[in-house]
């Protein structure tokens, strides 16, 4: 999503805020630009690029060294093409304000109608540009920045986080935040602002997030916090302890190849703290949920995106066998607008990475407006899910820098089965025995994952052969359909190729017409109560001339001479082998968009964290 960065100090501003924004680029973009207001006066400028980073450093040779206040900004298209005009900044008539935003003024329209009318010429499709427009116009009237800034804010609707800097007042930037984040970076006679914490890390470890709501003046000598109507606040700065190495490669070609890499430690730390020494699950964060209250619950709606979607189906399926209710998954796009089934009977738990997904957040929002119990899954700590759940189980996945969810994916898996077994243990639905088991077998998949990451190699060969074909599908039944769902969208995300999962058993409904030779058909087989089902419908692909690779434990050799090639996992219990499963997957699709020279970190047309509906 969008990037946004600022600064105010000695150094030259331009190459500052560029060099910050690099640090964002992860989060996708297709267009930048940036603002100065240099010292010694003079109007703004301005310089806007479609495209890279590199295709705006490119025309920013004059300035690079220019010293000001400076803002600059990563676009991600919503209203408008990935244009020039469209990127950000925008900037009033006359050249001396210029304004980014992340996020979506609803209004729009209305107020560009307005503005028009009054003689105002828009250069820019977006809803952007009515903002800057407002505050010139407030600035005419009343001579301060700060005070135009208040009065256009209070004429838009929607969500946003923005950055101004004009050459009204030199050596101040003002910002304000109602949804997309925004972070203070603080340093000696310097200041930043950004959108996320590792643009500010290589100047300032003492940040400040801002809440929605808050409005900040910037100078080189100090922040001032104020709320959107002027009344003083307080945020107390933390310091930043992440190592600046943990969000950069690594020494891997792509983050998501590191990212993989880092699954079993993520694991790992994702268990940490949360068993006790009688080998038992106890998750702190859920101490407050008694067995009374779980036996409130008539039901359990699980809501989630994309890859945490696909967490989701799998809890879906684990909690519905621990915990004898009915659960019910939902996509958030589509939850929030179904008049969902949702009381004070119902636990709700949310699913993100980021915690900053709007569907997401507006699915949380509706869910406990209906009166439901919210038990969020975040990586992201402080974001916005995390912080408006009743409570919060973190994954300890780190950053996530590539768009395709890795780590974050399995660590999710990992809180969630956590939670299932914390829960029937609560409700004492597991015998001890039972749990325990649980326990064990959870424990030894950090190093499950990391003997699959150990055979990549194997992979890499099957990616090779199977780089230049074009219809992908995936199948599994149970757990492993889940897996199926997860691993068509890693494919397609990052190869670009056309990859199609289902159930293995719909397959003769309709989908068995588009097998026929040349056809890859990945059969995920890791499930004993269904291997028999799974095998008559692998050999309905093969009779039809597909391609099979087949998804096996390595003491499985049922697939032998029907399989066209078979990638081997190590045996763990079948609830939990998604967490193993997935992982020669996302290698596959890793290494077939290697060979394809696709941009793996950042695929096409996708942003990391989808912060606008
Ligand atoms: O940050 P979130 O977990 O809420 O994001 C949800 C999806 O946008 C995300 O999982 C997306 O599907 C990934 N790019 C998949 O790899």
């Amino acid at each position: 999503m969008c990037g946004i960065t600022g600064y105010v100090g000695p150094r030259p501003g331009v190459r500052t805020v560029i060099e910050m924004l690099r640090r964002l680029e992860y989060r996708g973009y297709d267009s930048a630009g940036v603002a100065v207001a240099a010292q010694g006066g003079g109007d703004m400028r301005i310089v806007k690029a479609a495209g890279k980073l590199a295709v705006l450093e490119s025309q920013l040779q004059d300035h690079w060294e220019t010293h000001g206040a400076a803002i600059a900004h990563t676009r991600w298209a919503t209203h408008g093409g990935p244009t020039t005009p469209n990127a950000h900044p925008h900037f009033s008539q006359d050249g001396k304000i210029a304004l980014i935003h992340n996020g979506i003024i609803e209004n729009y329209q209305e107020l560009r109608a307005e503005l028009i009318t009054e003689g105002f010429v828009f250069a820019s499709e977006t809803d952007t540009e009515v903002m800057v427009h407002l505050v010139d116009r407030a600035f005419q009237k009343r001579g301060s920045m700060e005070a135009a800034i208040r009065e256009a804010l209070t004429l838009v609707t929607g969500a946003y986080s923005i950055a101004v800097c004009s050459s009204h007042e030199l050596e101040t930037l003002y910002c304000a935040k109602t949804a997309s984040p925004l972070i203070l970076g603080l340093g000696e006679g310097e200041n930043f602002l950004a959108s996320d914490i590792p643009a500010v890390m290589r100047y300032t470890r003492s940040v400040i997030v801002l809440e929605d709501g808050d409005f900040a003046k910037i100078t080189p000598a100090g922040v001032t916090l104020t709320d959107l109507t002027g009344g003083a606040i307080h945020r107390e700065p933390f310091a930043v302890t992440w190592d600046e190495q943990t969000a950069e490669k690594g020494g891997f070609p792509h983050f998501m190849l590191k990212e993989i890499h880092e699954q079993p430690r993520a694991l790992a730390d994702t268990l940490r703290g949360r068993l006790t020494d009688s080998e038992r699950v106890f998750i702190p964060e859920l101490e407050g949920f008694t067995k009374e209250q779980l036996a409130s619950f008539s039901h359990i709606h699980i809501v989630a995106c994309g890859t945490a979607y696909h967490a989701g189906m799998v809890a879906k399926r684990f909690f519905e066998n621990l915990l004898r209710r009915p659960v019910e998954v939902s996509v958030a796009s589509e939850f929030r607008y179904s008049d969902p089934l949702v009381s004070q009977q119902t636990l709700c738990f949310i699913i993100s990475q980021s915690g900053e997904t709007a569907d997401t957040l507006a699915a949380l929002r509706e869910a406990k407006r209906l009166g439901a119990t919210i038990v969020s899954v975040v990586n992201v700590v402080g974001s916005s899910i995390a912080r408006e759940s009743h409570a919060c189980v973190y994954t300890q996945a780190g950053p996530e820098i590539c768009v395709a969810s890795t780590k974050a994916y399995v660590t999710q898996l990992m809180v969630l089965y956590l939670i299932g077994l914390h829960l029937a243990a609560v409700e004492e639905r597991i015998t001890d025995e039972t749990h325990q088991g649980f326990v064990r077998d959870l424990v030894a998949l950090p190093d499950a994952v990391e003997s699959v990451i150990g055979n990549a190699l194997l992979v890499e060969d099957l990616a090779a052969k199977l780089a230049d074909r074009s219809v992908f599908f995936y199948l599994g039944r149970g757990y492993d359909y889940a897996v199926a769902l997860e691993a068509a969208l890693k494919l397609k995300e990052i190869s670009y190729l056309h990859a199609e999962a289902y159930a293995a058993g719909e397959l003769k409904h309709g989908p068995l017409a588009l097998i026929e030779p040349g056809v890859i058909v990945v059969c995920l087989a890791t499930q004993p109560a269904v291997f028999d089902k799974m095998l008559s419908n692998i050999k309905e692909v093969a009779a039809r001339g597909g391609t099979v690779v087949g998804v096996v434990y390595e003491n499985e050799h049922r697939l032998d001479t029907t399989a066209d090639h078979l990638l081997r996992i190590p045996a763990v219990r079948p609830e939990l082998s998604p967490i193993v499963s997935i992982v020669p997957m996302q290698l596959l699709a890793y290494l077939v968009a290697q060979q394809r020279g696709c941009d793996i970190d950042m695929p096409r047309n996708l942003a990391k964290s989808v912060t606008v509906e």
